[in-house]
């Protein structure tokens, strides 16, 4: 079998998760890891019986030959990150988001393209099966023609030990939380052409394991999207939530009826109907499993696609775009003026 050799720089929180799926898939020889804390890589490659573990991602380019990088260290490392894997002629898979600004990304994807390499960005939601059961609805044309939808998603904050950066510039619950609902709703309505949006830091101050923190990036959001033809969609995120209700985080409102799902995007727990046109005018619920889709699932994914040469359903456009739409919205609400995207991607996902 044709398996693909993929190397982790960033061996935090997610690594936990990212590892064991990694090593779960038969297309996958995970041969090296990266850390700059002392101790962190050379643990998992115990743990996890990885041939290689090193504290300089330079070094690990330099002396490993793999084919796949995955980039899960802090937000702000991932613009560098992913050129240098690129220029090493590597795939990259990287968290989200790709880098934190919007010409950097397309100049990643630029590169890649001329290397003859993809990248591609978290999350992967569109694979889930919760969300290929939305977009078969929509196109099924069951539910009418949609003009909009909400998504909604928040939390308190992360407050484990080192997890300020999400508080520093190039953070915030945007590129955090709304990144996964502005991958649903762009996955299933198509590109955004503009946004309007408020932002703003509601807690000045926030405590992450021992320190307290200054806060620089936005903790509360709204955005408006504008999709075209008259589609709309309305998110709101934060780390100001001490609670929200589950059962919908995303809804889609058709003209003969609408669809929820329940849990988050990146965990789906089930996804309702309501067509006007049924027999029973009752809404019909599908439940999933957690072991229908993981959110740690994407690098597991593309690599696997990279080993059995199929073209992935995911792409980095669509995360550039993502990314576009998180940016602008940040301008919007610093400007109070609708603000255009200069990026697209191509839609329906998979054409
Ligand atoms: N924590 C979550 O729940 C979660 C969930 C999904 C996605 N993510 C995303 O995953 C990424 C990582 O998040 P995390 O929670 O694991 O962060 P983390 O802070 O726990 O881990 C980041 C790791 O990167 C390492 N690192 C920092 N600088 C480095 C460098 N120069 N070279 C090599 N390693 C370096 C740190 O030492 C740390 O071990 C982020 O983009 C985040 O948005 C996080």
């Amino acid at each position: 079998m044709n398996k693909v050799r993929v190397a982790i720089v960033g061996c935090g929180s997610v690594s936990g998760a990212y590892i064991p799926h990694l090593k779960s898939s038969a297309y996958v020889d995970l041969v090296a890891v990266c850390d700059t804390l002392p101790g962190r890589a050379q643990s998992h490659a115990q743990t996890y019986q990885i041939a290689h573990y090193f504290t300089d991602i330079d070094q690990m380019l330099r002396d490993v030959d793999f084919d796949l990088l995955v980039n899960i260290t802090p937000m702000q490392l991932h613009g560098p990150f992913n050129r240098k894997a690129l220029e090493a002629g590597r795939h990259v898979w990287c968290e989200k988001p790709l880098a934190t600004d919007l010409t950097e990304a397309q100049a990643l994807l630029e590169l890649a393209r001329n290397r003859g390499v993809n990248l591609w960005g978290a999350p992967s939601s569109p694979i889930s099966p919760a969300f290929q059961q939305m977009a078969k609805i929509i196109a099924s044309g069951d539910i009418g023609p949609v003009f909009a939808a909400h998504g909604l998603y928040g939390s308190p904050g992360p407050d484990w030990e080192g997890s300020g950066w999400f508080y520093q510039k190039g953070g915030g619950v945007l590129f955090d939380l709304g990144v996964y609902n502005i991958t649903t709703l762009t996955a299933l309505l198509g590109p955004v052409q503009s946004v309007v949006a408020m932002a703003g830091t509601a807690i000045p101050q926030r405590v992450v394991g021992s320190k307290t923190v200054d806060a620089e990036a936005v903790d509360n959001t709204a955005l408006v999207l504008d999709h075209g033809n008259t589609v709309y969609s309305v998110i709101q995120n934060g780390f100001v939530y001490g609670a929200q209700r589950e059962d919908w985080t995303i809804q889609v409102l058709g003209t003969k009826g609408a669809m929820t799902l329940g849990g988050y995007d990146w965990e789906p727990r089930n996804v309702s109907v309501l067509a006007h046109g049924h027999a029973s005018n009752q809404w019909t619920t599908t439940p999933y499993k957690r072991s229908d889709y993981v959110w740690e699932c994407g690098a597991t994914y593309v690599a696997e696609c990279l080993a059995k040469r199929e073209k992935p359903l995911l792409t980095g456009e669509h995360a550039a775009h993502v990314l576009d739409v998180m940016l602008s919205a940040l301008k919007a609400a610093e400007t109070g003026q609708r603000v255009q995207l200069q990026s697209t991607f191509s839609w329906p996902l998979g054409h």
